[in-house]
């Protein structure tokens, strides 16, 4: 092992590379790791020691408070390369932001802007061959943080590690996708923490989506926790209705994901000329459009998902098929977004990073 000091952050180079042992071309999303990953623990009231060290298990005590309390939060990213074999990142303010909302809602210290993008950009040096070329190839980066305090008092950590690891990347969802409505589970209350990125809110819809994923759904649309009237968003997604020529998506609130594609999906929308609504939705409404044959699309939004069309979706045991179309709004706002994540088109909101 070399090591060596960065600016603040220590590296230590992994010497025994993985990628010739990948598949690039038949990648399964989150199931491979590159070689180095970013470290940095919080003890004695501040964040210290950042390194890059070799991808590796961690060593934690059982009674670790991340273990019992589920103090974990994360964030998802992706760096691009294009044709000139440039690396970028695509609003990469967006989830260091998000990442110290979440902290702060679960207690926990906010990371250092100065250590979270010299982490990135020094594993993203790193590990740049694992960003493949071409349009849908990425790395999904997965910075999170959690509570390493050893013992089961329920109160705060005070120690954490926050850490970045990477995740050659192709589609999300490899088939079609159709969604249930729910009815009677919840992901998220108000006053509670379902805007946050916490470990909790993800646990929490295995089991429904099992339930769903039997009734032959890919995934679930949550309600709103009080009356199951209103659509929020789906676990992995934010969604969007397309009734008519207006696309239309629930506003955001302290239970739902304040997600950075669902913000460029209106961007680019509304700068395409489209009609965006971002009101509440009632499940009733998109029931009767599509009764109507008015409702023309859904489609999730999310970093891992991208931009994924919903084909059909079911509420209290119906189910609904969406007609086809020949170009879809989904297929064109994707295209729009993914050519500035690949520098492919003017980036005219400004945001494109280079790494
Ligand atoms: C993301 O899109 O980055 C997410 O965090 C969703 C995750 C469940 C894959």
């Amino acid at each position: 092992m070399t090591k060596e000091t960065l600016q603040n952050i220590t590296v230590e180079k992994n010497k025994n590379s993985k990628i010739g042992e990948v598949d690039f071309d038949n990648l399964v999303f989150g199931s491979v790791f590159t070689d180095h990953m970013f470290v940095c623990d919080y003890h004695d009231g501040q964040w210290q020691d950042p390194q890059v060290i070799p991808y590796q298990p961690l060593t934690l005590d059982p009674s670790a408070r991340v273990f019992h309390y589920g103090q974990a939060v994360f964030e998802g990213m992706k760096a691009y390369r294009d044709d000139e074999d440039q690396v970028w990142l695509f609003r990469p303010d967006e989830n260091f932001n998000r990442i110290n909302k979440s902290c702060e809602r679960l207690a926990m210290p906010e990371f250092p802007e100065n250590y979270f993008y010299e982490g990135l950009k020094t594993l993203l040096e790193l590990d740049k061959d694992w960003i493949k070329k071409g349009f849908g190839n990425s790395l999904y980066i997965r910075p999170f943080v959690i509570a390493t305090q050893a013992g089961v008092m329920a109160s705060p950590s005070n120690a954490y590690k926050f850490i970045i690891i990477c995740s050659p990347a192709q589609a999300y969802y490899g088939g079609e996708v159709r969604v249930k409505i729910a009815d009677h589970y919840s992901r998220a209350a108000s006053g509670g923490f379902g805007f946050a990125k916490a470990a909790g809110n993800y646990a929490g819809q295995f089991y429904p989506t099992n339930l769903a994923k039997e009734d032959g759904f890919q995934q679930v649309i949550w309600t709103d926790a009080n009356t199951h009237e209103y659509l929020e968003e789906a676990g992995t997604m934010n969604v969007f209705f397309r009734i008519d020529d207006t696309l239309v998506t629930c506003p955001i609130s302290d239970r739902i994901l304040d997600g950075v594609t669902r913000k460029s999906v209106i961007d680019v929308a509304r700068d395409m000329g489209i009609n965006v609504e971002v009101r509440p939705v009632k499940v009733k409404e998109i029931i009767e459009a599509a009764n109507d044959g008015r409702l023309k699309e859904i489609f999730g939004s999310g970093t891992a998902a991208v931009i994924t069309p919903v084909l059909g979706f079911g509420y209290k045991g119906d189910k609904w098929e969406l007609p086809k179309q020949d170009s879809t709004y989904a297929q064109q706002i994707k295209k729009r977004i993914m050519d500035i994540q690949y520098n492919k088109a003017e980036d005219k909101f400004g945001w494109r990073y280079k790494v």
